[in-house]
């Protein structure tokens, strides 16, 4: 946790803090590391040799699974959104790590969340594979997202306001699960609202959870970075020393220090930023 030093928010009685989970692994970082926790325990304990996961051509999630398949010896199938761009670099990272790619066009990747389409999928694999949904979404995930809420009650004892950028929503609904009903949890969602319906996101069972959820920073969405947000990375580096991720965390920082000078927080609040990592995948394709 490191407290954000900035003269505009000291003037307007604010206190701003990051929880560097970023920092966790420079693969396995952020909310992935969470989520995958327990699943990596369980994967462990019940001797599974096979893994089967989804994600889109630039997931986070299967980087970071392909990292953790390669340090327990585990063999990691992934299915992958639409065709295979084999310049892309992380497909190119995925392969160094021997994952098993498979393409699935738009329309049965729909189908991921259906119990029918996965256990025709795990037909085809060994009866000991592991199966772990796009983004390590399932309950063993919560676990570890858990003590991510702990942590953060551990570290700073009276927080206002946690921000967090949302995806599918599963680690914004853990946080309003496992926080106290006090702390408000504000959500940065990162997709435009075309990119929600098509990705049939999680988002709706947020803002149903209670949570505050931001739309304005979306920066166009998915896979777009205009150029007032990567120039907010350079000189958010420049202040603070941290790299932020382009798709998620820079866009939560932009959002948030924009609403901190709207006066959009009561005098005193102390808020916490979590980053969720995830700047790897900038590196690959820098
Ligand atoms: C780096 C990073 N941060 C945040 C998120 C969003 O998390 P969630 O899907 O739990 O909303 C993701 C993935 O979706 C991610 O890769």
């Amino acid at each position: 946790m490191e407290r954000i030093k900035d003269d505009s928010f000291q003037n307007l009685g604010i206190s701003v803090y990051i929880k560097r989970d970023d920092l966790i692994h420079p693969v396995i970082s952020g909310n992935k590391w969470r989520k995958l926790k327990y699943n990596i325990q369980t994967i462990i304990d019940g001797q599974h040799t096979e893994v089967i996961s989804f994600g889109g051509p630039y997931s986070n999630h299967l980087l970071a699974l392909a990292e953790v398949c390669v340090i327990y010896n585990i063999k990691l199938h992934a299915y992958i959104r639409g065709s295979i761009d084999h310049s892309n670099p992380a497909i190119i990272f995925l392969q160094s790590k021997k994952v098993h790619l498979h393409s699935l066009d738009y329309s049965d990747y729909r189908k991921r969340n259906d119990p029918a389409f996965i256990d025709v999928l795990m037909s085809h694999h060994t009866d000991n594979a592991y199966f772990v949904p796009e983004g390590g979404n399932n309950e063993i995930a919560q676990k570890g997202l858990k003590e991510l809420a702990d942590e953060l009650k551990e570290q700073i004892a009276a927080i206002d306001c946690i921000t967090i950028p949302i995806g599918t929503a599963s680690s914004i609904n853990a946080l309003k699960q496992f926080m106290s009903s006090t702390v408000r949890v504000e959500g940065y969602c990162i997709f435009t609202d075309a990119q929600n319906r098509k990705q049939k996101s999680l988002m709706e069972h947020a803002v149903y959870n209670g949570s505050d959820i931001v739309c304005d920073y979306n920066f166009g969405g998915l896979g777009s970075y205009p150029d007032d947000l990567l120039e907010f990375i350079k000189s958010f580096k420049q202040r603070t020393g941290i790299i932020l991720d382009r798709s998620y965390n820079a866009k939560m920082m932009f959002g948030l220090y924009e609403r901190i000078h709207q006066k959009k927080y009561p005098e005193g609040s102390n808020i916490v930023a979590v980053n969720t990592g995830g700047n790897f995948v900038d590196k690959l394709q820098a």
